[in-house]
């Protein structure tokens, strides 16, 4: 037997031994692969294989009821290879009228935040898990989430991120599927289908209470340090 038909050999008796009869190895899922399996099989995004076709289907779809009442959509934008994924709650008032995530006071503030880590927005990219602005800026409904959410899912199979950070309760317990509190999600690395979450507090929040400054420059440190 050569070298390389031994290891091939071994390898399979390994696997036959942990399994108790001969299996056939399936080769690892990759991160896009994983993030499709949370989406229905027979969804239409399974067959959009671009963000400009997938931003199309946003831009003609009622998925529902708050669709009909946007002004424009709000998709996403930013390098499609980015290696890093900000994903926020839901469009606010200006971003209903731009059609661009975070360009209101607290996109103001994420940009200053971005800078401290000398991060700009070309680099990474920036999406919401909802891509319309619900009324008078309420939280997202969880039939409004699972209708946007597999348009989440299709843009982070198509940039395949290797972070992801979440701002906000909202997108850190919709992504992690819990309801744990954002403080308790903070501050640590999260397994997410191969890559890694990282969760802080939301910016519009930020300006609300400073105390939380500190903790988020701290998880925005870990997440310079982690994609360095
Ligand atoms: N808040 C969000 O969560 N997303 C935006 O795009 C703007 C404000």
């Amino acid at each position: 037997m050569t070298e390389a038909l031994r290891a091939l050999h071994d390898c399979l008796s390994a696997e036959a031994d942990l399994h108790g009869s001969l299996v056939p190895l399936e080769p690892p899922k990759s991160f896009g692969q994983q993030i499709m399996t949370l989406v229905d099989p027979v969804h239409p995004v399974q067959t959009l294989f671009s963000l400009d076709t997938l931003r199309e289907y946003l831009t003609s779809s009622v998925l529902t009821s708050i669709d009909t009442q946007r002004t424009q959509p709000v998709f996403g934008e930013g390098n499609p290879r980015a290696s890093i994924m900000l994903v926020g709650e839901a469009p606010g008032a200006e971003e209903d009228l731009t059609g661009r995530p975070f360009v209101g006071r607290a996109g103001q503030l994420l940009d200053k935040m971005l800078a401290a880590i000398e991060l700009t927005r070309s680099e990474i990219y920036i999406a919401n898990i909802l891509k319309t602005r619900p009324p008078n800026n309420r939280d997202p409904l969880p039939e409004e989430i699972s209708a946007h959410l597999p348009i989440l899912y299709r843009q982070m199979s198509l940039i395949q991120p290797r972070f992801i950070l979440c701002l906000g309760r909202i997108a850190a317990q919709t992504l992690l599927g819990c309801s744990t509190p954002l403080g308790k999600l903070r501050g640590q690395k999260h397994p997410y289908h191969g890559a890694t979450l990282l969760a802080t507090y939301h910016p519009a929040a930020l300006l609300r209470n400073q105390n939380w400054k500190r903790p988020a420059w701290e998880d925005l440190k870990l997440l310079r340090h982690l994609a360095a």
